[in-house]
């Protein structure tokens, strides 16, 4: 019996079709609101007794109609019976046939239905109903997908909220530290998924971690709901110009520091992550931000160089190192040496601190010292402060001392005064015989 059904229908339908039709049937629902696994019911009503009911669906975006279901009416105390068991359906009397969907699915969704009624000999087609499912709000992403974010201070970093498909349209606002940083964030949805891409800049002085939230408003008439999601930040910095201290004292780049004394150097960066840094001096290399050493007069300089290894924004590869460097030009002090007794006359000979002279020559003495800062060469008992010894007509044996001085002032202040002496004898010979 049912393949006759089926085929007396199609035969009907096909007939109808290309006959037109008039007094068109009314198709309603009994729900307003369609959500996933609610159900609906369609009805057909006609404005007189039908034979036939077909229900007809196309699927949103396709060209094709296709008929579900097709109901027939026999008698009042028969139900209708339908070519297939695609639907429940039923009639309350030859004018209203009714098919319902038992639990809605997302496939439903956009799908158009109308009815065709055959009435008499014509056939007519019913208004078209399109479901639009109701979707509630059910879950946010905030990507970058990580725990913590690393953006970079001054540098655009972008947060990106996508909404699960929602119905109507849900919102999207940002906070910082509960602070609404909603103005800076582009929003945009696409069929019902909702997004917003913020353009966050850490450029507040001194700020350097807080939280990210984006938080999804959907309402639908009673029904609200929030929903958020969050995400620590880190912002980055780049090292800053590293600063040295000695001793605990800061200091400029050029200073003075008396030979062999051991100083503490402190070396000091900021930047996030936290600077590393590393010491080049002429002894060697060394790391970390303390270094105790001391100067000789040939390696005055030691420099530090402050680094970082930021990270990528995800925080989970490192990026660019950035570094900076300070370099330190150090005078070595040293107190003099007397470093050489010579004379300009190049008769005059000088050995073991001791000058063999003819009485009544004339002499002059040389005194050559080495200091930092030069010192002041004298001898005792001459009237003016000269590193030249002139002694005119030279009678007796004689010890004359010369004075090589220095003051060293270092960075810290500590003040030194050094000096040094250097005794020359003369030996004084007689061209004839020594008279005394
Ligand atoms: C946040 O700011 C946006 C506009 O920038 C505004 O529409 C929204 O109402 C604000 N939200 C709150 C909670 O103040
Ligand atoms: C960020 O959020 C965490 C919890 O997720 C909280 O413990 C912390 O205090 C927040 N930080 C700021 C700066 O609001
Ligand atoms: C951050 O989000 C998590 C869930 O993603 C939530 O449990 C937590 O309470 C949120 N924290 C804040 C401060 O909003
Ligand atoms: C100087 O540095 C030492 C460590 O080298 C520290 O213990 C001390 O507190 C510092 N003194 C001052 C005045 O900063
Ligand atoms: C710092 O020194 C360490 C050890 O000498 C070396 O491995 C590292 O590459 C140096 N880093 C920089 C940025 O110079
Ligand atoms: C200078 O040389 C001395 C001796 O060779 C060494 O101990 C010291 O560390 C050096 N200092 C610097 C800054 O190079
Ligand atoms: C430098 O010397 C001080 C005291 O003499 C010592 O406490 C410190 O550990 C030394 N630091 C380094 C890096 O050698
Ligand atoms: C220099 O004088 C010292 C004693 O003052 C003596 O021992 C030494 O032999 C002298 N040297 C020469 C080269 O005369
Ligand atoms: C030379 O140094 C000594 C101490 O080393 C000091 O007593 C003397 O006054 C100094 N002489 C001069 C002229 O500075
Ligand atoms: C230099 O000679 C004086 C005496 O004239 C003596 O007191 C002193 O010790 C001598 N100095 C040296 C370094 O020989």
């Amino acid at each position: 019996m049912g393949f006759s059904v089926v085929n007396c229908i199609c035969f009907i339908i096909e007939l109808f079709v290309l006959k037109g039709y008039k007094a068109s049937p009314t198709l309603t629902v009994d729900v307003n609101d369609v959500f996933v696994n609610s159900g609906i019911t369609l009805t057909c009503s006609t404005s007189s007794p039908a034979i036939v009911v077909a229900w007809f669906m196309r699927d949103e975006g396709s060209e094709e109609e296709k008929m579900v279901i097709a109901q027939e009416w026999l008698d009042a105390n028969q139900p209708c019976p339908t070519d297939n068991n695609a639907m429940d359906c039923f009639c309350l009397s030859a004018q209203v046939y009714s098919c319902s969907i038992k639990s809605v699915n997302s496939r439903n969704d956009g799908q158009s239905w109308r009815c065709k009624a055959l009435i008499g000999e014509v056939y007519s087609v019913s208004n078209s109903y399109t479901i639009r499912l109701i979707f509630p709000l059910t879950s946010l992403t905030i990507l970058p997908e990580t725990s913590v974010a690393y953006p970079v201070f001054n540098v655009v970093s972008t947060f990106t909220c996508i909404t699960s498909l929602s119905r109507p349209v849900a919102s999207i606002q940002w906070l910082n530290d509960n602070i609404n940083i909603t103005h800076l964030a582009y929003y945009s949805h696409i069929d019902g998924v909702a997004r917003s891409d913020l353009q966050f800049i850490p450029n507040a002085n001194g700020y350097i971690a807080g939280n990210i939230s984006c938080v999804a408003s959907y309402e639908f008439k009673s029904i609200s709901n929030i929903l958020s999601a969050n995400i620590s930040i880190r912002v980055q910095y780049p090292v800053s110009n590293p600063k040295v201290t000695i001793n605990n004292l800061s200091i400029s780049t050029d200073l003075s520091i008396r030979e062999d004394r051991l100083v503490h150097l402190n070396c000091f960066s900021t930047g996030y992550p936290q600077p590393s840094y590393n010491w080049t001096y002429s002894g060697g290399r060394s790391t970390g931000a303390f270094l105790n050493c001391t100067f000789t007069r040939n390696n005055g300089s030691v420099s530090c160089k402050a680094y970082n290894v930021m990270r990528t924004f995800d925080g989970i590869n490192s990026a660019e190192a950035t570094e900076k460097n300070i370099a330190l030009k150090i005078n070595v002090l040293y107190p003099p040496v007397i470093t050489k007794l010579s004379s300009n006359d190049k008769s005059i000979e000088i050995i073991n601190s001791t000058i063999r002279v003819q009485r009544g020559d004339n002499i002059n003495i040389v005194c050559t010292s080495d200091a930092n800062p030069l010192a002041t060469v004298f001898w005792n008992g001459q009237l003016i402060d000269s590193p030249t010894l002139n002694v005119i007509s030279v009678q007796h044996d004689a010890v004359w001392t010369c004075q090589a001085t220095n003051t060293m002032t270092e960075f810290d202040g500590v003040i030194s005064t050094s000096n040094v002496t250097r005794n020359v004898s003369a030996r004084v010979l007689c061209k004839n015989r020594c008279t005394y």
